[in-house]
């Protein structure tokens, strides 16, 4: 029963990782000691490094975390519980045979994820008494279960509810798609939500974290943040690239060195091109999910707004309401725009860059 709680965590090297402010609030929300009134939900941008922080500041509790992969597969996601809690490998199997006996699809029977909750349910309310432990349900990616099972999430609201009322457990959901926070905003539990929203670096943590946890030298490290901004996985892409150049050269054995110009200069050349590679990346997604006949009008909208905020009902009213729907959900869907609050922002600083050549191009050509 013990080693139900010990703390299982994907790992996060310790070397690599970059502390952040965020840290202290997590803390706080994570702490498997702490009776709370409330269930949380974290939320921030596609790869600004939510999995990561969450993991990083579970991972330094021994007990009383447990954390759940979302999935958009509603059997895996069970299975990611089962494993989470160690839920017996007999009863998992067991459950599916048995689903698979009973006819009638998975559906009519219980499901692997509840039956797993209920473990989780029965074990939590124990630990509260015989250990002091006040576990914490992480359920990462919440979006993909949404995408898929919306009820399932809104199950999970309420079951996230009841545990805060009765002081048993805390969940916390963590989530990147912001289409879904509407559906969870609407549940009539969400005034018990208290929500962290999670952003990109700042400019002092992202030099920071190239300079000190990369070794790569000041001045690159001001031209990557000045490229990608602070959007860590896009960061993280372009010192790897970096990495790999620097082995390509130790193994030719041409210098490393950042007094060095030559070397400098292919670092350079390493960094534009990885980040033309991710600008290339969203202009493809623009293409291909953004319809030709709606393009223009909301790239123009777009670039007018590079720096202003503006609304989802901003966006919706340059077309008909169908396809003002259609078109904001798009862009969401595919990261060329995120929520943060009722605000909407773009997906990733290069994002901007990307549009803003585009349009540049498309007026080019009308001339
Ligand atoms: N604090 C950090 N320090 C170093 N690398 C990080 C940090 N946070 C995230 N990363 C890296 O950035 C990438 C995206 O992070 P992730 O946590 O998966 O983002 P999210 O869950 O918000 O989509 C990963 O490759 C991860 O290793
Ligand atoms: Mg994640």
């Amino acid at each position: 029963m013990q080693s139900f709680f010990n703390v299982k965590l994907p790992p996060v090297r310790d070397d690599i990782f970059k502390e952040r402010k965020e840290m202290e609030p997590i803390k706080r929300i994570l702490t498997p000691t702490l009776e709370r009134p409330n269930y949380y939900l974290i939320i921030g941008p596609h790869g600004c490094g939510k999995s990561t922080l969450i993991n990083f500041v579970a991972g330094t509790f021994k007990k009383g975390i447990i954390h759940v992969e979302g999935s958009d597969d509603i059997e895996k996601f069970g299975e990611n519980f089962a494993k989470a809690i160690n839920y017996p490998e007999l009863d998992v199997n067991l459950v599916k045979w048995l689903v698979n006996q009973l006819s009638g699809g998975p559906y009519t029977h219980k499901l692997l994820w509840q039956k797993v909750l209920s473990r989780f349910e029965e074990f939590a309310s124990k630990a509260v008494k015989k250990y002091s432990i006040h576990p914490v349900l992480i359920i990462d990616d919440i979006a993909k279960i949404a995408t898929n099972y919306p009820k399932v999430v809104e199950r999970l609201q309420n079951v996230a509810k009841t545990a805060a009322d009765h002081r048993l457990f805390t969940v916390v959901f963590v989530a990147s798609d912001a289409n879904l926070i509407d559906n969870f905003m609407k549940n009539s539990s969400y005034s018990r939500c208290r929500t962290l929203y999670i952003g990109d670096f700042n400019e002092n943590e992202a030099l920071a974290y190239l300079i000190n946890n990369r070794n790569i030298n000041a001045q690159i490290a001001k031209r990557i943040f000045d490229l990608c901004g602070g959007r860590i996985s896009h960061i993280v892409g372009v010192a790897s690239e970096v990495d790999q150049l620097i082995a390509l050269r130790k193994s030719l054995r041409k210098s490393v060195d950042y007094k060095d110009n030559e070397f400098c200069e292919e670092v350079i050349k390493i960094v534009d091109e990885q980040v033309n590679g991710i600008k290339q990346d969203y202009r493809q997604v623009w293409d291909t999910y953004v319809p030709e006949n709606s393009n223009r009008k909301i790239l123009q909208f777009l670039c007018n707004n590079l720096d202003a905020e503006f609304t989802r009902r901003d966006i919706i009213r340059l077309f008909d309401e169908r396809t003002g729907e259609y078109i904001f959900s798009t862009l969401l869907k595919n990261n060329i725009i995120t929520y943060k609050g009722g605000i909407i922002e773009f997906g990733a600083p290069v994002i901007k860059t990307m549009l803003s050549e585009l349009h540049e191009k498309e007026q080019e050509i009308d001339v």
